[in-house]
């Protein structure tokens, strides 16, 4: 460890991981194991801020994706790893930070915006134009059953998060930026209100990673069925190297070809440290797509050899997930309750 500044980081439990997902965010994670003292949950209660009428798969996508973590190599010896809704500090204190959280800071998030967009496009999919659509956007403090409460305080629960385990640093995604600002702002806030400087200013941490599209040359996304899965079979995702989309221009295994927009060329981007060295032979038709595609699956092949064997370890045996995240319950609620001890001091509510 060469730090003891902690990093903390959260994930929605949206159902099974990807190899977007690993070569995007959960790879970083895990290599900052090693730097710091981390906190990594499963953020079931922000799924609850727009799937609240839908908590029938919750229990279950919050198993999988802690399967799904441990595969990746998240290490329960290292890191903290926990359930969000296991912590009832958490909700605790995100009552108290909500009083002091001005509306306007909520109302002007623009990630709170976009959601809404979003929401409301899927809502009326098909009726309203976009015209309507920014109307009802407009005027959206109105009786949409869409933009709850909760929802609302999406920014304030991540701040919660955040706040209440200390953390220096959140590895996060550029589209997370907003709320970590208003993490950010409220620990500044609290401080200006009640005086006493109780919390750690977090910044986030933006760590270059590598973008892998899905096998049909768009963002690898589940909706989208062109993802290849964490702990996916090898003859599985073989079959899906081998199916992936190519230069349409090239006919013969010895014409040249376009590197760019090729799907397997965007992988040994991510898989082979010669990539350099394949786009110029791509673009001389020194080889053949097939090959090509037999080489990327040959360097895949380590790195999805061992995700199957940290799963059949971790997926079969109940006793040892449930160990888990009882350790890491427990670690993350001591932390959280001293925490949480000293803001209600703070605030005069308790003596
Ligand atoms: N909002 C994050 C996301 O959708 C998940 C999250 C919740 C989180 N709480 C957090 C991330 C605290 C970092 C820190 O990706």
């Amino acid at each position: 460890m060469t730090e003891n500044k902690i990093v903390l980081s959260g994930m929605r439990p949206t159902g099974k991981l990807h190899l977007g997902n690993f070569h995007g965010a959960l790879k970083n994670w895990v290599e900052l194991q090693n730097k710091y003292p981390c906190f990594f949950f499963v953020a079931d209660l922000h799924s609850l801020t727009t799937a609240y009428e839908h908590t029938e798969d919750l229990a279950a996508n919050s198993e999988a994706m802690l399967i799904d973590w441990l595969t990746a190599g998240l290490d329960p010896e290292k890191s903290t790893i926990f359930i969000q809704s296991d912590v009832p500090e958490v909700s605790e204190l995100n009552t108290l930070l909500g009083m002091i959280t001005p509306l306007g800071w909520l109302l002007r998030n623009p990630t709170y915006k976009e959601q809404i967009q979003e929401l409301l496009k899927q809502k009326y999919a098909g009726q309203l134009d976009e015209k309507s659509l920014g109307e009802k956007l407009a005027s959206i403090a109105g009786d949409e059953d869409i933009s709850s409460f909760g929802f609302l305080g999406y920014p304030v629960l991540m701040a919660t998060d955040i706040l209440i385990q200390n953390a220096s640093y959140v590895p996060v995604g550029e589209d997370q930026t907003a709320h970590v600002e208003i993490a950010r702002d409220l620990c500044r806030r609290f401080t200006e209100v009640y005086g006493e400087e109780v919390f750690i200013e977090p910044r986030p941490l933006f760590t270059k990673v590598a973008r892998l599209p899905g096998l049909d040359g768009r963002k690898m996304s589940k909706s989208y069925n062109n993802s290849i899965f964490l702990g996916e079979e090898l003859e599985s995702v073989r079959k899906k190297v081998m199916a992936m989309f190519t230069d349409p221009n090239k006919k013969g295994a010895h014409d040249p070809a376009n590197p760019d927009g090729c799907v397997v060329y965007a992988f040994h981007k991510v898989y082979n440290p010669n990539y350099e060295k394949r786009c110029a032979e791509c673009k001389a038709g020194a080889l053949g797509c097939v090959a090509c595609k037999k080489e990327l699956f040959a360097l895949m092949e380590p790195e999805l050899k061992e995700f199957a064997q940290r799963r059949n370890e971790f997926a079969q045996d109940k006793a040892r997930l449930n160990a888990i995240v009882s350790r890491g319950k427990e670690r993350a609620r001591a932390n959280a309750a001293q925490t949480l001890a000293r803001v209600k001091k703070v605030m005069k509510i308790t003596k």
